[in-house]
């Protein structure tokens, strides 16, 4: 197989070479790259080009797939793409770039700020495998943060004032903050907050990370402001650029994080001049490869 990681940060990220996952998307190079994700959280595959089915066809060795809603469309506006794509693009079903007033827009605003996928569901979000199908030259790079790194790094009395704590988490929270959108009831219902606790330990490696997003807006028990003001500073420490890794895209490229040790935001670009064609998968439950191997 053949299989090299590359560390492009000091404490994570990793670019990984030896490996061609439309030839081989098998349960050995699931396992060595879920291995390789252990230690770096966030893994980057050049120049993969893959199709949609096979995209679909790796991810699935890492979980279960999501399915996504694809919120924001009006009625009669057809997805783009099939419900297990994730459509992180700026374009329209017929594949031009959205109208400027297209509310499909305002819901990919909210990419733009720290989050970690879905962790406005109960179900536990594992992995997100993004593609880069077309990406514009310049701009629209994806940021990671380590939250392994920072919970590591902050004081041990804030480790202990924190560890155990639970945070709401809503999707409709980050829209709002994003941008300003009127959502519709049959929206609002389908995503009601979810508590999810602010540390962490994965059960892969053993060590602990701060779970935090731009999703999660009070602390359980405690009045609103004091809850919103530790999301704060927990999120400006961890988001120091000390902590953060920048992807810069190149066409085909594949990106997969651990949603469970990462944040990440997509950053500006010319959004109303380029096409920027982005496809993520999203896991959850336990990896199939090694259920595999049992
Ligand atoms: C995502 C995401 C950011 C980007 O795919 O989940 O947040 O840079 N993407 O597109
Ligand atoms: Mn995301």
């Amino acid at each position: 197989m053949g299989i090299v990681a590359r560390p492009v940060h000091p404490s994570f990220a990793a670019e990984i070479e030896g490996v061609d996952l439309k030839a081989d998307h098998g349960p050995q190079v699931a396992a060595a790259i879920e291995a390789a994700l252990d230690t770096y959280a966030v893994v980057a595959l050049r120049g993969q080009n893959l199709d949609d089915e096979q995209q679909m066809a790796f991810s699935e060795q890492l979980g279960e797939l999501s399915r996504a809603l694809n919120h924001g469309r009006q009625p009669g506006q057809q997805p783009r793409l099939r419900a297990e794509l994730y459509d992180i693009s700026n374009l329209d079903e017929d594949g031009a770039v959205l109208a400027e007033e297209d509310r499909r827009r305002t819901w990919r605003e909210a990419d733009k700020l720290w989050h970690t996928d879905r962790s406005f569901v109960a179900a536990d979000t594992t992995y997100s495998l993004l593609t880069g199908r077309v990406v514009p030259p310049e701009g629209a790079d994806t940021e990671f943060a380590d939250m392994r790194a920072a919970w590591d790094a902050l004081p041990e009395d804030m480790k202990r004032r924190i560890d155990g704590l639970q945070a709401e988490h809503s999707v409709w929270y980050s829209r709002a903050l994003a941008a300003k959108t009127d959502f519709r009831e049959d929206e609002l219902n389908t995503f009601p907050p979810v508590p999810q606790p602010l540390v962490r330990t994965h059960p892969r490696t053993g060590r602990k990370s701060l779970v935090l997003a731009s999703h999660a807006y009070r602390i359980l028990g405690w009045p609103e402001d004091e809850g919103k003001g530790l999301l704060a500073e927990l999120t400006a420490f961890a988001t120091q650029a000390r902590f953060v890794h920048a992807h810069k895209w190149t066409p085909g490229d594949l990106v997969i994080w651990d949603n469970r040790t990462t944040m990440h935001r997509g950053t500006s670009f010319d959004d109303k001049r380029w096409r920027r064609d982005m496809r993520r998968t999203t896991v959850q439950g336990p990896a199939r490869h090694a259920m595999a191997a049992e």
